[in-house]
This record gives structure tokens, C-alpha cells and sequence, in this order.
């Protein structure tokens, strides 16, 4: 099973991807994760790619396609892949169209008003990538491995307008790509964490 997850900044798909990759036994690949772990290990790519986070901004799409490329290589994509914030451009579908063919494309639709206190309050690990948020979980260890929380940097307001602003123009044009190829589901993510896991689940097993 090769899938998708498109949606806006906050809408929950790395929180849902954790869950539906772990269901179905294939790989997670989360790209701004990947960013955060080259920026965080001080590598040539993370100090490229700091500034375009740090506005808001998307990184180039070449350098996100060769990074995406070599990633689905791997062993543990054997069995299938969910790719959580990538494509984010139809520059970059193409590409991936180009080199792998996608089962489904996974719309998490949030209205844009909710999206603001779910990031200004969510915290991650930073190792295993795990996000929480303040109104249900106070702790300041993570759960699964025990690494201590952080805030990430683009969760700013100021930058999360800007997130908001490039989503529309750059990656919400994706929802109309996916949907003429047939491939496009949508599921209501203005809904509980479970909820929205069992609306993917039905989704995906029918
Ligand atoms: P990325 O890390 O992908 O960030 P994003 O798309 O802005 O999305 P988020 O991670 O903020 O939100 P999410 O949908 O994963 O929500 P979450 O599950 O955490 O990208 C960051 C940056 O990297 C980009 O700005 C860009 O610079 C660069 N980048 C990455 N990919 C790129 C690409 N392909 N091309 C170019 N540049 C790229 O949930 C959010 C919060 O809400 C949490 O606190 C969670 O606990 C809570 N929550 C989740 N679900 C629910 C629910 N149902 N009800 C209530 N609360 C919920
Ligand atoms: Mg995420």
C-alpha cells in the first residue's frame, strides 16, 4: 500500500500516519520530520533548509525529491509507504508519479480556524517524531520514548499564518490533481483522534 497524506498545517497527519503506518506495517515518511533530523544533526542539507522553515516557506522541490527518491529505496518501504507532507506541489506529484505509482491520496480537511490552537499548542518528540497537544497531555517526557518535549519553531504565530497562506497557493491545488486521477478520499479531520483514525480505516479496508 502506497499512500498519501495531504492537508493542511495542523490538521493531524502526522498524528493519523503514526497510526495507519503502525496498522498497516509500512513505513512513515514524514519529510518535515526528515528536515527537522538533518537540521537537529547540523548536516549541508538541514543548514540549506533551516531558512525556508523558519519562514514558513517550502523547500526547494528538487532537493525534496531527491530526498523522498532515495527514501522509498529503503528496506523498510518493502511493503508499501505513507508519505506525510509530501508532494506539496504538483511539481513534485509529477515527480513522484515519475518514479512510483500511488494507491490512494488521503485529504485530511480541517477548517482553517481550528488549525491556529492546534499547533500553538502542540508539543513533539524529538526522536521518535510522536506530537501531543497541551489540553490533553501536560507531561513533558514522551510517552513512547521517553525523550523530553519541544515547541518547533515554525509553530510561531506569525509563521503559521505563513504556512496557512503557502498551503492554499502551493498544496492545496493537490486536492483537484489527486481528485481527477480517481485516487483522492477525503475524511472529516474536525473530528477526535480516534474518530478520524476509524473514518481512514473504513476508507482504506473498503
Ligand atoms: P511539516 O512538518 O510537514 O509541517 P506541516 O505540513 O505544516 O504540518 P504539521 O506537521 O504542522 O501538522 P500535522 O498535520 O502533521 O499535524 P499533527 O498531527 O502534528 O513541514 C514543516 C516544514 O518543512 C514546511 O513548512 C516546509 O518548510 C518543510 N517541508 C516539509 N515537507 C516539504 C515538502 N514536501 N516540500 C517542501 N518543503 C517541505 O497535529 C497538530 C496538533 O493537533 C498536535 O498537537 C496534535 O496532538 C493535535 N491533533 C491532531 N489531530 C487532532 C484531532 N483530531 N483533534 C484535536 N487535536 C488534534
Ligand atoms: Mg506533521
Amino acid at each position: 500500500m502506497k499512500l498519501i497524506f495531504l492537508g493542511p498545517p495542523g490538521a493531524g497527519k502526522g498524528t493519523q500516519a503514526e497510526r495507519i503506518a503502525e496498522r498497516y506495517r509500512i513505513a512513515h515518511i514524514s519529510t518535515g520530520d526528515m528536515l527537522r533530523s538533518e537540521i537537529r544533526n547540523a548536516t549541508e542539507l538541514g543548514a540549506a533548509a533551516k531558512a525556508y522553515l523558519d519562514r514558513g516557506e517550502l523547500v526547494p522541490d528538487s532537493v525534496i525529491i531527491d530526498m523522498v527518491k532515495d527514501r522509498i529505496r529503503r528496506e523498510d518501504c518493502k511493503n508499501g509507504f505513507l508519505l506525510d507532507g509530501f508532494p506539496r506541489t504538483v511539481v513534485q506529484a509529477e515527480a513522484l508519479q515519475g518514479f512510483t505509482d500511488i494507491d490512494f491520496a488521503v485529504n485530511i480537511d480541517v477548517p482553517f480556524d481550528r488549525l491556529v490552537a492546534r499547533i500553538s499548542g502542540r508539543r513533539m518528540c524529538p526522536d521518535c517524531g510522536a506530537a501531543y497537544h497541551v489540553s490533553t497531555y501536560q507531561a513533558s517526557i514522551c510517552q513512547k520514548c521517553g525523550a523530553t518535549l519541544y515547541q518547533r519553531d515554525d509553530d510561531k504565530e506569525e509563521t503559521v499564518a505563513n504556512r496557512l497562506n503557502v498551503y492554499t497557493e502551493k498544496t492545496a491545488p493537490l486536492i483537484a490533481y489527486y481528485e481527477s486521477k480517481g485516487k483522492l478520499f477525503t475524511v472529516n479531520g474536525d473530528a477526535d483522534i480516534d474518530t478520524v483514525t476509524e473514518e481512514i480505516v473504513k476508507g482504506l479496508d473498503a
